[in-house]
Parts: structure tokens; sequence; C-alpha cells
């Protein structure tokens, strides 16, 4: 299925690629542990959902794409991870927003500049004055996520991302790594 980006009307530009549904089963996490890590093979369905403009002020004209990630590890089925956000591009200033929550208490608001339209590449770290993480007391203190960067790549109905939390947990610093290659689905 091959897609343009102007869906019903909306220009999505380089999130014209996500929308659909997509599964990938050869997924690979390390996560923390207070001896070390765990490392996860998992599988998981993302469904990206057109969802038009929005303008801000009246000066910032948004195309949006809402998304829910679902994650099981792939050894016992367990659910693994779950989490739901928007994509948004800011057509005049070349730019993509990633918001997203996890429900531990994370909230993140991730930014970029579009070099590649087939590759959507975000960042965000506490503090940062621009793109900034949002976390719960007891996670703040405790599992803080302190930066977090992903790079999705769509080509055709092939989607690969990789992302990185550099979390500060049990007393240590650790890179919390996930990557997956999925499939379009719908
Ligand atoms: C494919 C996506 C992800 C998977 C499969 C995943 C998986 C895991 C796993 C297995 C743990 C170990 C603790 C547990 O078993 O619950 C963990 C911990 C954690 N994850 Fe993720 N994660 C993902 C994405 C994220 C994202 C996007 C963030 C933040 C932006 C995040 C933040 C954390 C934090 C702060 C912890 C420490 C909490 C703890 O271990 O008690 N994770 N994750």
């Amino acid at each position: 299925m091959s897609k343009t980006s102007i869906i019903e009307g909306v220009d999505y530009g380089p999130l014209a690629a996500l929308i659909g549904q997509w599964r990938g089963d050869k997924g690979t996490d390390i996560a923390p542990e207070p001896d070390g890590e765990e490392n996860n093979g998992y599988s998981e369905i993302i469904t990206f959902e057109a969802i038009g403009n929005t303008s801000n002020a009246e000066a910032q004209d948004l195309a949006g794409v809402l998304y829910h990630q679902v994650v099981t590890r792939s050894r016992d089925k367990k659910a693994l991870h779950n989490q739901t956000g928007y994509w948004m591009w800011d057509k005049e200033n070349n730019l993509v927003m990633h918001s997203f929550t996890i429900p531990r208490g994370v909230c993140v608001l991730a930014g970029g500049e579009v070099v590649d339209p087939n590759v959507l590449d975000v960042q965000a770290a506490m503090g940062d004055k621009e793109w900034e993480i949002i976390q719960s007391p007891f996670m703040k203190k405790k599992a803080r996520t302190v930066q977090y960067h992903i790079k999705i790549s769509v080509k055709g109905d092939t989607l690969n991302y990789k992302q990185t939390m550099n979390l500060e947990i049990y007393g240590k610093q650790f890179e919390h790594t996930d990557n997956n290659a999925l499939i379009r689905v719908k």
C-alpha cells in the first residue's frame, strides 16, 4: 500500500507514511534491573490514526496523527509496555513533535527538524528549554528519565525504529533501549 502526504485534504508531510496499523515480532528491549539488566524479545502492534489539523494562536498550523502502542513480551506473552500519544507536523517550520505518555507517571514532548522525509528523529531531555520530560515525584526521585531519543524510518510498508531512554535508577545511569521492525497490516 502506498501513501501520499495529502490524505482527505490534509497535508501530513512525513507523518503520512505512518498512518495505518503495524505489527512486528522481532523487538529487542534492554531494561534496568537492580542487579544489572533484563533483555526481552517482544512483539507489538502500533496503530496510527490521522486526526486532521490544529492551529495555535492563529499562527501555527499542525497536522496530527494519534497513536497507540501495545507491547507483549515474547517468552511469556506478558504485557510489557503501553504507550499513547501524538505525532504532529509543523510544515512551515519543518518541524515534527512527538508527545506521549507511559503509564509509569512519565510524559514526553520531543521535537526535531525534518531532514529526510522518510525519517522521524526527535529528542527530549529533563530540564531542556524546548523539549521536556515530565515525571511524577516518585519517578523523578527513583527512576528518572533524563534523556529520550527516537528515530523511525519508514520505507513503503516497513517501519524500523530505535529509541534510547537514558535513565537514573538503582543509583546508576542506565541506557534503556528498544528497537523493532514492523510491517503495515492495515
Ligand atoms: C518498546 C517500548 C518499551 C519497552 C518494551 C519497555 C520495557 C521496560 C521494562 C521491561 C522495564 C523493566 C521494569 C518492568 O519490568 O516493568 C522498563 C523500565 C522502565 N522504562 Fe521502559 N520500556 C519501553 C519504553 C519506555 C519509554 C518510552 C520510557 C520513557 C520515555 C520508558 C521508561 C522506563 C523507566 C523510567 C523504567 C524504570 C522503571 C522500573 O524499572 O522500575 N520505557 N521498561
